[in-house]
């Protein structure tokens, strides 16, 4: 097809479009690369104390802006992805990155879960590789070391697990393991171990090395806490006693490594537990004990789950109070956390006194050119966090991280994707994207960015697909910042077009005169109960009324005694019974699963969202699956017994599994013979409309479409760089 020829076309196409949308047009004016590449906008002076240069002992970061330590799936299995992941953040402005948490003794590890490991000198140069990536761009680099004491079951290594106090391994799998309480040979081994750790991070270049007492899992806060620490020798009682070990580490640290390095100490702000654990006043007490004794204090917050709580149940800076005069008590600096994404909450932290650095896990994942687009006064470009706890499950699953927002997240080294740059169009020119759910919108955005005259068309009368339905359920309402981040890019761009109310067919398609069409036309609910426990449908009587997520989110009124089965397992079903209730329904919630909402364990929000859904009253019935829906009840059975139970309802809800949208594509596959006729060269089904998933699916699907429309095909190669680790290799 020539040029002017296709141009016509697209002028036909596109007017054809509009004429079908009844709704607005949202119109498109810069190009979002030209901003991306640098507009040099001057940063909004409210936030030039957030890059003020700050002195973390003998060293000094840029800026404030503190990237804590963050697993990400691939740890020692995948050191050169987890290097790059970090170098991009070097990129992105950030004053001082950290590593995940590394294993520093074969004493103690916490297999399945993958992190670093600095056991010895072999370990050292993909450690110093990553120190070199973080540093590439004027970064700190810091190494996190963690001894993980009553925390580490050891199944690797197979060694006796140590302690100061002889308790059962406390992991989230439950591993059958004790340790042993640690005599004055272990404690004055661990101090020779940790001077060794300490030599080799400096070797390996780090300009910070902290130590990990957070979230349970250091042997600092074992010690700390009396709940872990019942010794009644001179390492257990009092608080000066339970704090010996930590000083000792410090004062030792300090010793062999010189004055070229900072070190710092992670802690947790309140173990969670009441007085038997290290709560906020006894955290206070001690930092003022040992005010000066490590460059910075790092204060984290709980348990993992406390620390990284999700936005359902966590707002921004949740961790205020807890942390608010502690930096009275002390010199030296103060990192905090509590998922920032927002300069004005970053700079009310500092200006208020609470915090010197601004600690990002989450938001750096998001995005991470954070302090890069506040610097820029490009607040707008920010890709916020939406809280959802996706990249958590890379660690919990023991794969490579994901994260919602960020599809890039790891595939950094893997396939070379950088997280604002792209490369340019292929050969191909125009696309239409049908569906603007995450997957067609974060196509639509990826398509734009590399220069493709893009229209996005969009069955409904709003941008978000399910992601707008679903900020509108109870606690979701940050899952529309997947939206809100795409549709104001999408804005920016005088080469992409929306149009909504535009339900297309495959005869319109094929008239239009697009050269690629990307299908992402999202799912939908199924009502027939086919998920895991029925792969066909559920028996059912008519007479009794079945609704699905869908039908809640569209409003129809669901009332009465409700029993919600839930056989899908993610935040889905456990949200819909929250709505119900909250609107006035009596609900009873059946799963065949061991736990509510069982896949959150991998999110760190079951826990709450059981408490939840307690509180508000709601019944929950586990280990038991529906068989059948009948008039006035459902038919329920034991999943071990098969013992038969009947329940009675008004009516039932099934949130089981989602039938992917799929009818356009096949339409359109049946008429292939005239694509070529109609100037199409590809046609492509990608998210939710190829296969339902979680939103950190949709959101890679539509960025994986984008990268490689018009690329080389590869054949049967694979789409992805490996690493097989080789230790000392460098
Ligand atoms: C994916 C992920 C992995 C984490 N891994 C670690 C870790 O290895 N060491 C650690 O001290 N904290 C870890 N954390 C906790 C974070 O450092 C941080 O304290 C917490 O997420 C709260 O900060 P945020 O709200 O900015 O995410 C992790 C958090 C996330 C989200
Ligand atoms: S996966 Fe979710 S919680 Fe994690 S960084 Fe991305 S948006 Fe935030």
């Amino acid at each position: 097809m020539a040029y002017s020829e296709g141009l016509i076309l697209l002028i036909v196409s596109w007017s054809k479009l509009l004429i079908t949308s009844a709704g607005p047009r949202i119109r498109a004016f810069d190009s979002l690369c030209a901003r991306v590449q640098g507009e040099n906008r001057l940063r909004d002076q409210r936030y030039d104390i957030l890059f003020e240069p700050m002195k973390i002992g003998p060293v000094t970061a840029k800026n404030r802006f503190y990237q804590v330590p963050h697993c990400n799936g691939g740890g020692y299995r995948d050191p050169s992805a987890a290097a790059e992941m970090r170098r991009i953040k070097s990129e992105g402005g950030w004053g001082v990155i950290f590593t995940e948490q590394t294993e520093m003794h074969h004493t103690s590890e916490i297999t399945p879960f993958i992190e670093l490991r600095l056991w010895e000198d072999q370990d050292i140069p993909a450690l110093a590789k990553m120190a070199a990536a973080m540093r590439s761009n004027g970064a700190l680099a810091g190494i996190q070391l963690a001894y993980s004491g009553i925390n580490g079951p050891n199944l690797y290594t197979r060694e006796v697990p140590r302690g100061p106090t002889a308790l059962p391994i406390r992991t989230f799998t439950n591993d059958p393991v004790q340790a042993r309480a640690m005599d004055k040979q272990d404690i004055r081994d661990l101090r020779r171990w940790h001077r060794n750790a300490f030599r080799r991070a400096k070797t390996a270049g780090y300009d910070l090395i902290c130590l990990y007492g957070a979230h349970g899992f250091g042997i600092i806060q074992h010690f700390l806490s009396t709940a872990t620490n019942q010794r009644t020798d001179e390492y257990g009682g009092s608080l000066e006693n339970r704090s010996r070990l930590m000083r000792e580490l410090i004062e030792e640290g300090r010793d062999a490594i010189g004055d070229s390095c900072g070190l710092t100490l992670r802690l947790s702000l309140d173990e969670m537990i009441g007085n038997l654990g290290f709560a906020n006043s006894e955290v206070r007490d001690m930092i003022e004990m040992h005010a000066d004794l490590p460059d910075l204090w790092d204060l984290a917050h709980g348990a993992w789950e406390d620390c990284s709580g999700p936005s359902r149940f966590k707002e921004e800076a949740a961790q205020e109070d807890l942390v608010a005069g502690i930096k009275k008590l002390t010199t030296k600096p103060v990192v905090g956390v509590g998922r920032f994404t927002s300069p004005d909450v970053m700079v009310r932290m500092i200006r208020s006194g609470a915090l010197d650095f601004i600690g990002c896990a989450r938001p750096s994942i998001a995005d991470p050119f954070l302090p890069k687009k506040i610097e820029e006064g490009r607040i707008e470009d920010i890709r916020e966090c939406i809280g959802c706890n996706i990249c958590i499950t890379g660690d919990m699953t023991m794969s490579i991280s994901r994260c919602t927002q960020n599809p890039t997240f790891m595939e950094e080294w893997r396939k070379g994707w950088h997280p604002e740059r792209i490369q340019k169009r292929g050969d191909s020119d125009t696309v239409l994207v049908v569906g603007a759910g995450p997957a067609g919108l974060e196509a639509a955005r990826a398509l734009g960015m590399r220069g493709y005259q893009v229209a996005l068309a969009e069955a409904g009368t709003e941008l978000g697909g399910r992601v707008a339905r679903e900020a509108r359920l109870p606690g979701l309402s940050a899952w529309g910042r997947v939206r809100d981040y795409r549709q104001y890019q999408l804005s920016q761009m005088s080469n992409v077009d929306i149009y909504l109310q535009s339900q297309l067919t495959a005869d319109d398609i094929l008239s239009f005169g697009f050269q690629n069409i990307a299908l992402a036309t999202g799912s939908t609910w199924r009502s027939d109960g086919v998920a895991r426990a029925h792969v066909v449908p559920m028996p059912r009587d008519p007479a009794m009324p079945v609704y699905t997520p869908d039908d809640v989110m569209h409003g129809t009124e669901v009332s009465g005694n409700v029993i919600l089965f839930d056989d899908d397992h993610y935040y889905m079903g456990g949200v819909i019974a929250e709505q119900i209730v909250r609107l006035g329904a009596k609900v009873t919630l059946v799963t065949p699963a061991a736990f509510v909402s069982d896949w959150t364990r991998n999110t760190l929000e079951q826990v709450a969202i059981h408490r939840r859904l307690t509180e508000l009253g709601v019944e929950i019935i586990l280990n038991r699956t529906l068989t059948s829906i009948l008039r006035g009840g459902v038919a329920s059975a034991c999943v071990y017994t098969g013992k038969q139970t009947q329940i009675e309802s008004d009516c039932v809800v099934l949130v089981t599994s989602r039938m992917q949208e799929d009818a356009l594509w096949r339409e359109l596959v049946a008429q292939q013979a005239e694509w070529a006729d109609n100037g199409i060269r590809s046609v492509k089904i990608f998210g939710d409309a190829e296969a339902p998933g979680p939103i950190a699916w949709a959101t890679y699907a539509g960025h994986r479409y984008a990268r490689e429309l018009d690329m080389p095909d590869i054949g049967d190669a694979l789409p992805f760089r490996r690493e097989v680790t080789a230790l000392a290799a460098g």
